[in-house]
């Protein structure tokens, strides 16, 4: 065990690792049996509120780790609450995952639980640990239940609902705060399929989670249940030495980029994703979340694409309904932790409601997963979710209306004189990874006033920055290279012509090239906000959207050993 580089030591050295470590109330036998060590990576935080349950859950997974013969220990790592945190959870993912691979590799543990639910929680965990490659297994949360406001089913994505019908004058200022008091209802994340949701279901299908774990709410008895099972399942692991690099295998990925599309998951997964690729070493590249996701139909009828919340899904069936009608294009033999291949493990899965969760052959829409865009205003690719789009505005030309900053968008927007209407491309640039820093979710940013009161409920938008899970809209995000990185997107002016075909998979500024390369000529970047501490260093090693936006020196790994004493 690797604890006992540690805890079995003689002399000095390990009377002292003991002898402190017993303050706690743990016997020596406890410490000197060789039982596996088995860290608890806790997020819970009361500033993150949908992790704010994790002390309890962290309880059930101690229990199933005594019960399977090894010894939990606790520790915490900075947490990211999504609605709180400025200016935005994302510019800390790279952050938390330095604290959790530094805290792993640190410490005497032999396998790690990560608990994950708020969005960044989850990638950023996954990330960290990674990168130490030791028997990791994931416990999510669970969403909230269904929130209710005047007899109507509510959650996170009615937020963007409100708030359009808010700023046209349809909804009064009473009734958007009382709405409040019904969108979250319960301990848990957002009770859609939004990024935290997105996420569970990613290690779900990664094979990091036991299965059914994406859709179990939180108050669920059967999440404590899952906590307790998975502790009892990570002892189990560090004996068969099941490493999370056995785990994430190609195969493993391409399975989850397929169950996103069938799932219509976030758009964020595509960072994600390509980060915890690049820390584990598989080649993923942002061309194969469209090759894997094209021929994928929409099967689960979930908010924002669809209908249903998350614990509709939990009643259907959750996830594991979804993977068995998949199987036909999975591979089926991708290893699970526990121990299982995810065909294995899902192919009895059973459809409680098949209005919520469809079958292969009668899907909810064919259009589904990520269509990742090429042309001349991102060089090296932009994202658009079909599913959450508008069919007629998929193939569409219009004219820029370009903000150059997220700013300059507040400042205009509202101006009854902007010169705007339907058939406008709104362009937000500088809210990528360096330009804001940390690349918000700003990209489905709200139409002008004036064309809400005329009944216009979506316009193509296109930006750097990236779109909450529960956003929607035809939406271009992840622009790659960001405007503050220069490139002809940092360039385009209003007025230009931008066609988007999304079919062609085409995104395009019809502007001559001779007409560029002068602009580019003349480009200046905007000063960067800071050029100390973290986010300075954030800002000089970023990397693009279509690299997954880690931070260059994090990639890989550095492994589990460490060769030096403290003493
Ligand atoms: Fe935490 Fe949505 S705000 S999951």
């Amino acid at each position: 065990m690797r604890s006992a580089n540690w805890f079995g030591k003689k002399g000095k050295d390990g009377v002292i690792y003991r002898s402190w470590f017993k303050k706690q109330g743990i016997p020596s036998f406890e410490l000197e049996s060789g039982k596996p060590v088995i860290g608890i990576c806790n997020t819970w935080s009361e500033y993150t509120p949908c992790n704010s349950h994790f002390r309890q859950l962290a309880e059930s997974v101690k229990h199933g780790i005594y019960e399977a013969g090894g010894l939990p220990v606790e520790f915490p790592v900075m947490s990211l609450g999504e609605t709180l945190i400025k200016p935005t959870a994302m510019l800390y993912r790279n952050l938390v995952s330095m604290d959790v691979e530094e805290s792993i590799r640190a410490n005497p543990m032999d396998g790690v639980v990560l608990l994950c639910g708020c969005d960044k929680t989850t990638p950023s965990l996954v990330m960290g640990a990674c990168s130490v490659d030791l028997p990791t297994i994931v416990v999510s949360g669970g969403p909230m239940l269904t929130g209710k406001f005047r007899g109507q089913s509510i959650s996170t994505s009615d937020v963007w609902r409100f708030s359009d019908a808010y700023r046209s004058g349809n909804l009064s200022n009473d009734h958007l705060k009382a709405a409040e008091n019904g969108l979250c209802r319960s301990d848990g994340h957002c009770g859609v399929m939004g990024t935290a949701s997105t996420m569970a279901c990613m290690v779900e299908s990664l094979g990091l989670s036991l299965p059914a774990n994406a859709a179990v709410p939180a108050t669920d008895t059967a999440r404590k249940v899952l906590a307790h099972l998975s502790g009892m399942r990570i002892v189990e692991m560090v004996k068969e030495d099941l490493r999370m690099s056995k785990i994430l295998t190609r195969k493993a990925f391409e399975n989850a980029i397929m169950a996103n599309a069938a799932i219509g998951g976030s758009t964020n997964f595509v960072v994600h994703l390509l980060a915890i690729a690049g820390r584990i070493g598989v080649e993923l590249h942002l061309d194969d979340f469209d090759a894997f996701s094209r021929n994928i139909p929409l099967l689960a009828n979930l908010q924002p694409s669809g209908k249903y919340f998350m614990e509709d899904f939990y009643y259907a069936g959750g996830l594991p309904a979804v993977l068995r009608q998949l199987l036909p294009k999975l591979h089926r033999d991708a290893l699970t932790v526990n121990g299982k291949s995810i065909g294995a493990n899902n192919e009895q899965a059973e459809c409680y409601n098949e209005d919520v969760v469809a079958t292969i052959e009668k899907p909810f829409n064919q259009q589904s997963g990520i269509a990742v865009l090429h042309g001349n205003l991102c060089e090296q690719g932009a994202i658009l979710k079909p599913s959450a789009a508008t069919p007629a505005l998929m193939k569409h030309k219009g004219k820029a209306v370009v903000f150059e900053t997220i700013e300059d968008y507040k400042a205009r927007i509202d101006d009854p004189s902007l010169n705007i209407d339907e058939t406008s491309v709104m362009i937000l640039k500088n809210v990528g990874p360096k330009g804001y820093p940390g690349m918000p979710e700003v990209g489905n940013m709200g139409l002008p006033p004036k064309l809400l009161s005329k009944g216009i409920t979506d316009m193509v938008r296109i930006s750097d920055g990236r779109m909450s899970g529960t956003g929607f809209g035809t939406v271009v995000l992840h622009a790659s290279p960001e405007a503050a990185a220069g490139g002809n997107f940092a360039v385009v002016q209003t007025g230009d012509l931008i066609e988007l075909d999304v079919e062609k998979r085409l995104l395009q500024l019809h502007v001559s090239e001779t007409e560029l390369a002068q602009r580019k000529a003349n480009w200046k970047p905007l000063p960067p906000v800071s050029d100390r501490g973290f986010v300075g260093m954030y800002i000089q090693t970023v990397e693009q959207a279509d690299k997954g936006a880690d931070l260059n020196f994090l990639k890989g790994g550095s492994g589990s050993e460490v060769t030096r004493d403290s003493h």
